[in-house]
């Protein structure tokens, strides 16, 4: 909590020297009643999860491993924008601290160097109509020396690409200011826009060719992010146009 300047966000903070997913402990705390803001943080994961079922590294003392929570008034439709806003807050945060230019892989992987540094998974508690909090969970490689080979090829640390050792505690909380911008800019004018414009500056995805993985597989054209986050495409096959929901794509190259 020393030192943040935020109004909410991160106010309250709790630290977990070991514990198996930041995003359960939030979770927990989310259902007892913890208000808007509140940050959980984790030396070392057990048990960290990435997406799509995958395993996510959380090695004690060299990475920030951290949920938010948020009850934000919104249907459950527009909560994946709140994973584009928190991907946007670390790039954003990163290049400030670092200068190393931060990109963003639709949804909400940031890259530096067009390696993976920061991954997001986003947990959320809702009825059909209601969202009763949303969970972020943002994982950043920060002070990693080394990966595994078999990860090396894709992932990378800040440490890595920019030589330098960069204090998790300072970065933990440019990460809360830039969210608090985003979240208060988008609860004033009832928009996601203003962040959207952002996000499509830094999105590495939009122009590119792009895979994508559903019910159906083809290739498209990434077009533009949609104002609920999700990503327009032109399909190869057949010229149409298409909503992909986050998940679904995997993208060539990157
Ligand atoms: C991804 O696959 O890209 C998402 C990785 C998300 C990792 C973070 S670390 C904090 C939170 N706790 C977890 O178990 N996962 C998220």
């Amino acid at each position: 909590e020393a030192g943040m300047t935020t109004k909410r966000m991160g106010r309250k903070v709790y630290f977990f020297a070991e514990t198996d997913t930041t995003n359960n402990r939030a979770r927990e705390l989310a259902l007892e009643g913890a208000p808007e803001g509140t940050l959980v943080v984790a030396e070392r994961q057990t048990a960290g999860r990435g997406r799509r079922g995958k395993v996510w590294e959380s090695p004690v003392g060299v990475g920030i491993w951290m949920s938010l929570i948020l009850r934000p008034e919104i249907l459950p439709a527009e909560a994946s924008v709140l994973t584009l806003m928190c991907g946007l807050a670390a790039a954003e945060a990163i290049e400030e601290m670092t200068g190393l230019k931060a990109g963003i892989k639709w949804p909400n992987d940031v890259l530096i160097h067009g390696k993976k540094t920061v991954g997001i998974l986003t947990e959320m508690d809702c009825e059909m109509s209601q969202v009763h909090f949303v969970i972020p969970g943002i994982g950043i490689n920060v002070n990693t020396e080394e990966f595994p080979p078999e990860l090396a090829q894709v992932a990378t640390s800040l440490y890595l690409e920019s030589g330098k050792t960069v204090s998790r505690c300072a970065l933990v909380q440019k990460i809360m200011e830039r969210i608090e911008v985003h979240y208060d800019r988008f609860l004033e004018s009832g928009s996601f826009s203003s962040m959207l414009a952002d996000y499509a500056q830094r999105c590495v995805t939009l122009g590119r060719e792009v895979h994508v993985l559903g019910r159906e597989s083809f290739w498209a054209e990434a077009l533009s992010v949609t104002p609920e986050g999700e990503l327009l495409v032109r399909r190869k096959d057949n010229g149409a146009e298409e909503v992909v929901f986050s998940g679904e794509v995997s993208i060539r190259g990157v």
